[in-house]
């Protein structure tokens, strides 16, 4: 796939912190599943892991399209990839290296999305928000998700010096983002502790 900077930066910045990934928060299980559960997910349904990492959602998602159903996950870095594979994620899902911009997946066939600490990686939001709306059915829901509070997010992101554009989950801007995208914002949890914006695929 051709790189563009941002995305040779991401992956420079996700490469080196791939291995023992979920070891950094062990505790935020609980919080995955219960961000998972606002999709609304049935069995047999196919569901999307936007920028999937090593993986930590695909287990939730599986869970709640059981064996009838489909789960992918996307992301840009190869080492996280690898780290869902050692952690046997691929056994559950199907695994690919991409672009959330141009996602390899048919047109309207996801239930639902969830894309976790993916949005401040993101220099063309809306671009991706359309694409995830193109992939997805009417009605469908996509929950842009944060194990962590939004003020911390963006304090540890500059401590890491990260290429990062926090302010893409600004409370005041992530619905007019989404709306641009091809998603209506059902509400936003702007916690302390974490981050849940879901979204209803317009049309
Ligand atoms: C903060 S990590 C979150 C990983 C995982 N979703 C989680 O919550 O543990 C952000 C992930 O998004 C991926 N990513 C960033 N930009 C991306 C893009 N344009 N397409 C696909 N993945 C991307 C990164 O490679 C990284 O794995």
């Amino acid at each position: 796939m051709g790189l563009s900077r941002d995305l040779v930066q991401t992956r420079e910045f996700f490469t080196s912190r791939a291995v023992g990934w979920e070891d950094r928060h062990p505790d935020d299980d609980v919080l995955f599943d219960w961000a998972v559960s606002h999709l609304r997910l049935c069995s047999g349904d196919v569901a999307i892991d936007a920028g999937c990492g090593s993986g930590r959602a695909l287990v939730p998602l599986r869970a709640a399209v059981g064996p009838q159903g489909a789960v992918l996950g996307i992301d840009a870095t190869p080492a996280m990839l690898r780290e869902a594979a050692r952690l046997g994620r691929q056994s559950i899902s199907v695994c690919a290296i991409g672009d959330v911009g141009r996602l390899p997946v048919r047109d309207g066939c996801a239930a639902g999305i969830l894309a976790a600490g993916l949005l401040p990686h993101l220099p063309d939001p809306v671009g991706a928000l359309r694409e995830l709306a193109r992939t997805t059915r009417p009605g469908a829901r996509l929950g842009v998700f944060h194990p962590v509070g939004r003020l911390a997010l963006a304090a540890r992101h500059k401590q890491r010096d990260a290429h990062a554009h926090d302010m893409n989950i600004d409370p005041d801007r992530i619905e007019p983002l989404l709306a641009e995208g091809g998603w209506e914002l059902e509400f936003l949890d702007d916690a302390d502790d974490h981050y849940l914006a879901l979204a209803v695929r317009d049309g």
